[in-house]
C-alpha cells in the first residue's frame, strides 16, 4: 500500500523528505542510501545540506548509490549524473566521495559494471532508504514502460517523451544521450524503504497511474505498489489526480 503525504509547496514537500532522510542518518549513521537525479530531490538535497551546515548532520558514514547515468559521458561532463550529484549534494556535506556510487556510463564491459555494481550494493548491506522521482511516463530511474518488473542493472534506450523531458537540461535535444545505465526496478524494490518526491502538473497522470492504476510494466513505478514501505511525497498539483 503506498502511503500518500501531499503538501502545499515543492519547498514544504522538499522539507519533509529532507526530514525522513535525516531520521534515517540519525538513527543509522551508516545508513545506505539510494539517490536519484533530475530536478525532483533538488529542493530535498538543498534542505540536507542546509541541515549539515545548521543542524550538524553528519553524513562521514553514510554509504550511497546513485539510480543511474547517461551512456556515454565521462564522469567529468557538465551533464553526467556525476556531476550533478557533486554539485547538488556532495561537495557541500562531509560524505566521503569514495563511499558515493554512481554507475559508469563509460565503461569497456558494462555488462560487467552493472553485475559490479549491484554486488557493491549487496556488499554494503542493501539499501536502507532509496530515494526516487518518477518521469511523466511513469519511469523510475530509467526503466521504461515495458521493464521488467524483476529487472536488474543494465543499459536501457531511453524513450523520445524522456529525451524531451531531459533536454532541458542540455544545450540541444540532440545532445541528449540516448542511452542509459540503470538500476532495475527488481534491485529498487529491494530498498528497505522508498521515497518517492514528486511535484508539479506534469507529474500528476503518472502519479495517478502508479497508485491508482494496475500494476503493469506499462508503468513501471505501480511496482512500488507491492512495497512494504513505500510513501508518495506531492505537492497539490502532483497530487490532484488522486482519489483522496
Ligand atoms: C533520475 C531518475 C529519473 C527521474 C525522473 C524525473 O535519477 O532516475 O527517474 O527521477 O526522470 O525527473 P525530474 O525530477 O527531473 O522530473
Amino acid at each position: 500500500m503506498i502511503q500518500i503525504h501531499t503538501y502545499d509547496s515543492y519547498e514544504d514537500l522538499s522539507k519533509h523528505a529532507a526530514q525522513l532522510v535525516s531520521d534515517q542518518i540519525r538513527m543509522k549513521p551508516d545508513s545506505v542510501l539510494g539517490l536519484a537525479t533530475g530536478s525532483s530531490p533538488v529542493g530535498l538535497y538543498k534542505e540536507l545540506i542546509r541541515m549539515h551546515q545548521e543542524e550538524d548532520l553528519d553524513f562521514a558514514n553514510v554509504t550511497s548509490f546513485n539510480l543511474d547515468e547517461y551512456l556515454g559521458l565521462n564522469p567529468e561532463h557538465a551533464q553526467s549524473y556525476r556531476t550533478f550529484m557533486n554539485q547538488n549534494l556532495f561537495d557541500h556535506i562531509n560524505i566521503e566521495i569514495v563511499r558515493t556510487h554512481v554507475p559508469s556510463g563509460i565503461a569497456e564491459d558494462i555488462a560487467a559494471m552493472a553485475l559490479s555494481y549491484e554486488q557493491a550494493i549487496h556488499n554494503a548491506g542493501g539499501i536502507d532508504l532509496q530515494i526516487l522521482g518518477i518521469g511523466s511516463d511513469g519511469h523510475i530511474a530509467f526503466n521504461e514502460p515495458g521493464s521488467a518488473l524483476d529487472s536488474r542493472t543494465r543499459v536501457v534506450d531511453l524513450e523520445e517523451q524522456t529525451i524531451r523531458d531531459n533536454a532541458r537540461f542540455f544545450e540541444s535535444i540532440d545532445d541528449v544521450p540516448r542511452q542509459a545505465i540503470t538500476m532495475g526496478v527488481g534491485t529498487i524494490l529491494e530498498a528497505r524503504e522508498i521515497i518517492l518526491v514528486a511535484n508539479g502538473e506534469g507529474k500528476s497522470a503518472a502519479v495517478s497511474d502508479a497508485v491508482q492504476g494496475d500494476v503493469s510494466t506499462q508503468c513501471t513505478a505501480s511496482a512500488l505498489q507491492n512495497h512494504s514501505k513505500i510513501t508518495f511525497i506531492l505537492d497539490k498539483a502532483a497530487a490532484a489526480r488522486l482519489n483522496i
